[in-house]
């Protein structure tokens, strides 16, 4: 179940080796492909294994720019402890879970048949949530189909497939393996948690209960919530903030969350394929940048950022803040929001951090987002400093039409494609902090640390506003402080950050670094350690 993946994560970079004669070009071209191929079979994850690393001659500066220092070390542990006990299939108490169908009359005379039934109730997520509510819909998704894959286990129960609400507000049909791949689910935790597609028919009437479990609670309040058992057989969920904490759980639990996150989901293979083909493509031109480009109209409205906008859309925009009841903040001094470092980079400033950074302008950049405010109108502004720009919607080069169109009425698997290329990206910079950036960072910190470069917006404005006002110019020593400021700011292995101090009662939970937007030290550990 486990893939040593930390073995098998070179790089596959520009070779920079002599061109041999056309048949050892062939040969090596079939061998390479065979490499693939074996890759392709060993791979158990939903990530892209990058071949092996072909011999190279790599500069500092390419270093700089694309490599994370081979993972810092590290490597993603997810393996149980001793003390970790498989499930069973044949002895102990929990035998009867596995045959509720050959036995449905022993089953549904004993109090301890355990079905647990959670369904998405979007409605009252996207409350918390409210920007691109189909990203964050597909990471809160995910992050809570693997947190109640652990509080299954911690229940003793059998875990029934999420079902996404039909009442869904996008008009999004997708089922849970429209968007992942089940039986590859259930198949990889076979050993963790007992998986089904659905209630066994002869449990839909067995007494059942909907629960609103705590959101954050800790390994001995489910332990706890297994007395329901004595009532209940079935345990609906409809809530998806039903979460498990960040912290003080046992190690294996926390393992269990990686498992189940990192391994066992991987989306379906329509969407596997696609995003694996985009990534291909893009890496065809050498190594990429996915910019997760935070310049929504929504995004923007809310933060009050009208910095390098006319006065008729920062008009627009404060209308749509006015207007929008659940905004709380109405008033906002845009200038002061942009100095106190909380506005999105507007894409012309992504063009120069980039630049400052030392991308040449070459460079592949993949634009992760929605509609970009303004579209082309501020687009250009990053496009004229780096032409090779593309993104799912704009890109004839990167997917075809038909490839496409399978997609396009399905919002949470296109958002799965930017997911995917992503991860898979050799840099990954977000020019706004959210929860979709976060879970990346997370992700890409467990598969080794790949290279995300936060920018420190609060910094870079104040340079920024020098170069306008011709304090500083755009050449190497504005480069230079730009790198700098920036070192320390690549995504190196760090423990997960705990609750703001002075925090208290449910805020700390919420000011915590979540667990999957930083799983360490559970689920990374030094590479000698076993
Ligand atoms: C779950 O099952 C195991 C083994 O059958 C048992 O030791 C444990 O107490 C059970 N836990 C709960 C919460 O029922
Ligand atoms: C917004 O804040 C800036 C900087 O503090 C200040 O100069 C400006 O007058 C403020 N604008 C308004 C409309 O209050």
């Amino acid at each position: 179940m486990v893939n040593p993946r930390s073995s098998s994560s070179y790089r596959l970079r520009r070779s920079r080796f002599v061109v041999p004669p056309t048949i050892y070009r062939l040969a090596l071209i079939l061998l390479a492909f065979s490499v693939f191929l074996f890759l392709v079979s060993q791979r158990q994850i939903p990530v892209f294994d990058r071949g092996p690393s072909l011999p190279q001659k790599s500069s500092e500066l390419e270093e700089r720019l694309w490599d994370s220092a081979s993972g810092y070390g590290y490597r993603p542990c997810v393996k149980p402890t001793h003390k970790y006990a498989g499930i069973q299939k044949s002895t102990g108490a929990t035998d009867h879970m596995f045959s509720p169908i050959e036995n449905p009359k022993s089953e549904r005379s004993s109090a301890t048949a355990k079905y647990f039934l959670c369904a998405f109730v979007l409605m009252s997520y996207t409350l918390y949530c409210r920007f691109s509510p189909i990203f964050n819909f597909l990471l809160a998704s995910s992050h809570y189909i693997c947190d109640m894959v652990a509080v299954a286990r911690l229940m003793n129960a059998t875990l029934i497939i999420p079902q996404l609400d039909k009442r869904s507000f996008w008009q999004d049909t997708s089922t849970f393996s429209d968007i992942f791949d089940e039986s590859h689910f259930i198949k990889a935790l076979e050993n963790d948690v007992h998986i089904v597609s659905e209630l066994p028919k002869e449990m839909e009437s067995a007494p059942r209960v909907r629960k609103h479990f705590t959101s954050w609670s800790s390994a001995s309040y489910y332990e706890g919530m297994s007395q329901m058992w004595k009532d209940y057989e079935v345990i609906h969920v409809p809530k998806s903030d039903s979460r498990l904490a960040n912290n003080d759980l046992p190690v294996d639990i926390q393992r269990l969350r990686c498992r189940a996150m990192y391994y066992a989901l991987r989306f379906s293979n329509p969407i596997e394929s696609l995003g694996k083909k985009l990534v291909e493509r893009l890496k065809s031109h050498g190594p990429y940048i996915a910019l997760h480009l935070r310049y929504e109209k929504d995004m923007l409205a809310f933060t009050g950022c009208t910095y390098g906008l006319t006065d008729i859309e920062a008009g627009e925009l404060k209308i749509l803040r006015e207007n929008t009841n659940h905004w709380k903040m109405k008033g906002i001094n845009s200038t002061e929001q942009r100095l106190g470092g909380f506005c999105p980079l507007t894409p012309k400033e992504v063009g120069v951090f980039l630049h400052s950074m030392g991308y040449p302008s070459s460079t592949w950049i993949y634009i992760a987002a929605g509609d970009i405010y303004g579209g082309e109108t501020y687009l250009s502004d990053l496009r004229s400093q780096f032409p090779n720009l593309v993104s799912k919607v704009h890109t004839e080069s990167l997917a075809t039409v038909e490839e496409l169109k399978e997609f396009a009425k399905h919002a949470t698997q296109t958002a799965a494609i930017d997911y995917i290329v992503s991860i898979e990206s050799d840099v990954f910079i977000p020019s706004y902090t959210g929860n979709m950036a976060r879970a990346v960072e997370g992700h890409r910190r467990f598969l080794g640390h790949r290279k995300t470069i936060n920018p420190d917006r609060k910094g870079l404005v104040k340079l920024f506003d020098m170069l306008e006002k011709g304090e500083l110019k755009e050449d190497t020593k504005f480069s230079s402080l730009v790198i700098d400021m920036h070192k320390h700011r690549q995504g190196a292995p760090r423990k997960r950050y705990g609750s703001l101090p002075g925090s208290k009662g449910r805020d700390r939970f919420r000011t915590e670094e979540s667990f999957y937007e930083n799983p360490f030290p559970e689920c990374i550990c030094p590479t000698d350690h076993h």
